[in-house]
């Protein structure tokens, strides 16, 4: 590709992953940040930025599908060659998310395929784990569900509190989420029907280790 890569993404909280990509300074052009909930925080991180942005409510939509497909056609309309999910809290429709198979990407607080969902920081510590981590992973219609391409963990500690794991795993996501958009904008980080890492498949999720060289 002769131009940065084309990203959007949506977000449905406070925008923290959504700054640290943007921070990150990578070889991409954000085009398109848009959100289910009109306040969130990531839209003003967004628009300080001076990226697009975009709020639908999807009281306004009759079904599920509609508003996904509402917004999904903004987000085609922005030119994104990816996009990327940075704490968006809904399901998506299954044949509105199928149009984006390799295109899209997704960051949850747990090691997939462990705790999908809600409460991941909470399932951790109640199943007495000791490591707990984040990982980045294709979309596809399966909640949390689609090919792992990165981790990040950490050790959980005695003392470790839901909101303690949760905030030590965040500084974790910060570097992960931008290592990966990085690896797709440089061509390491391919899709053909599955991921590809330096032309290889992978056979096990990237480190941040393994992203950084
Ligand atoms: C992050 O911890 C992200 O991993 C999680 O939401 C948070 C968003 O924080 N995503 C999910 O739970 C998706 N299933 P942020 O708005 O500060 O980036």
């Amino acid at each position: 590709m002769d131009r940065p890569l084309r990203v959007a993404a949506l977000a449905s909280g406070r925008g923290s992953n959504l700054a640290a990509l943007i921070a990150a300074r990578l070889p991409v052009t954000f085009v398109l940040v848009g959100s289910d909930k009109a306040g969130a925080g990531a839209l003003t991180v967004a628009r300080d930025a001076g990226i697009p942005t975009l709020a639908l409510n999807p009281r306004d939509f009759p079904t599920r599908a509609d508003f996904d497909r509402a917004l999904f056609g903004h987000v085609a309309d922005s030119g994104a060659d990816l996009l990327v999910l940075a704490g968006y809290m809904r399901i998506i429709d299954a044949a509105v998310v199928a149009a984006w198979e390799g295109r899209a990407i997704n960051i949850h607080p747990s090691l997939l395929p462990k705790y999908r969902g809600l409460h991941t920081h909470r399932q951790c510590l109640d199943a007495g784990d000791a490591e707990h981590g984040a990982s980045v992973h294709f979309v596809t219609a399966e909640l949390d569900g689609g090919p792992v391409v990165a981790q990040a963990r950490i050790d959980v500690r005695p003392d470790d509190s839901e909101a303690s794991l949760a905030e030590r795993l965040l500084v974790e996501e910060h570097t992960l989420l931008p290592a990966v958009v990085r690896a797709i904008a440089t061509g390491r980080l391919r899709w053909q029907g599955t991921p590809l890492f330096d032309g290889q498949p992978l056979t096990s999720p990237l480190t941040p280790a393994a992203l950084a060289v």
